[in-house]
């Protein structure tokens, strides 16, 4: 009887079926109620009552084992015939859309790359700040009118937590942490409770730039500006330099560029000027330095700021402010050959 079994079993170990037909002939022949193991169980009466136990083992197993082959075969038609009726290997794949980069994005790399060039690296900051990083550290003295230029959102109503209404607050970070030489260019998001309009908006963004070096002077910072302005729009780009006024900077000034539209001969964009302005700069107020635990007697620096959506409109001739912000893709597909 044993050998019988083991022959079995062999059998059934090798069996195979190649449609759901032949796997039921086999699950017929071995396992039915006229099957060849319910045969054998049949006989198992007659096996002696000292070899029951070894033998009816190996009933058990030939048993099982049929039952598990019998469903992994049944299993492997199962799934060969799901994957025919829902999944056409032979169809071409569907094109996959590629997304392109935001203007603002591509205005704000440039800008980062080329102040890169001069060897610049990027520094960034949180957009949630304290007063002592946006206005305090910035020579924006308690009470000071100045701070009315920018009109801040307070979080919950406390005074000391505010969104950043300017990237300077990453200067004072980097400057508290570090000791010059120091050049970082700082992109980010700004906030200011302003109307919107197409001209103003609530969030916009910002580069802002930090020298501090021994020995820095304002003719640095005009001729890095200069080689900014002719790198970012043309080589015949001029710049123009007016005296200004920010708390931390001083002396101040605002750069203007020869109106990229017209080429400076004067158009409605420009406001038949030929100049438009484009940053705000100036020698870092050794007040600033000072608060941030750099020694002004030794040390000196520039900076300057700007706004990216003022670029990237005078680059591209965006009219109206909004349209960075909505995400309307016929708008931002226009500028699949910058990316
Ligand atoms: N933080 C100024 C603003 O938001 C921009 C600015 C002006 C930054 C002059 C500077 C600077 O670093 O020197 O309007």
């Amino acid at each position: 009887m044993l050998d019988k079994i083991n022959a079995l079993l062999q059998e059934v170990e090798q069996m195979k079926a190649a449609n759901a037909e032949e796997l039921e002939a086999l699950r017929i022949k071995y396992l039915s109620k006229k099957g060849e193991i319910a045969a054998l169980m049949n006989d198992f009466r007659n096996v002696a009552a000292d070899q029951k136990r070894e033998v009816g083992k190996h009933l058990n197993q030939l048993k099982e084992t049929t039952q598990n082959r019998i469903n992994e075969l049944k299993a492997s038609f199962e799934n060969v015939q799901t994957i025919n009726d829902d999944i056409d290997l032979t169809r071409t794949a569907y094109p996959i859309e590629l997304g392109t980069r935001h203007p603002l994005s591509l205005v704000k790399k440039e800008i980062c790359d080329i102040f890169g060039r001069l060897g610049f690296s990027i520094a960034e900051g949180p957009e949630i700040e304290d007063d002592w990083h946006v206005f305090s550290s910035l020579n924006f003295a308690e009470d000071h009118p100045a701070r009315d230029m920018q009109d801040t959102f307070f979080i919950q109503h406390n005074p000391d937590v505010l969104l950043r209404t300017h990237t300077s607050s990453v200067q004072t970070r980097v400057m508290e942490k570090q000791q010059p030489p120091i050049r970082i260019i700082c992109p980010g998001r700004v906030y200011r409770n302003e109307a919107i309009s197409y001209r103003a908006h609530c969030f916009f963004h910002q580069v802002e730039a930090l020298y501090v070096d021994k020995n820095v002077s304002f003719a640095d910072l005009k001729q890095a500006l200069l080689f900014f302005a002719k790198e970012m729009f043309s080589p015949e780009t001029k710049i123009r330099l007016r005296p200004s006024y920010f708390p931390f900077t001083e002396p101040s000034a605002e750069m203007d560029i020869s109106c990229n539209i017209c080429g400076g001969k004067g158009c409605p964009f420009c406001k038949g000027t030929g100049w438009v302005e484009i940053l705000g700069c100036g020698m870092v107020d050794p007040n600033v330095l000072e608060n941030c635990g750099i020694d002004s007697k030794v040390y000196s620096g520039y900076a300057l700021g700007m706004g990216i959506e003022r670029i990237t409109n005078l680059k591209y001739q965006v009219k109206d402010l909004r349209m960075f912000s909505e995400n309307d893709i016929r708008f931002l597909r226009q500028f699949e050959s910058a990316n």
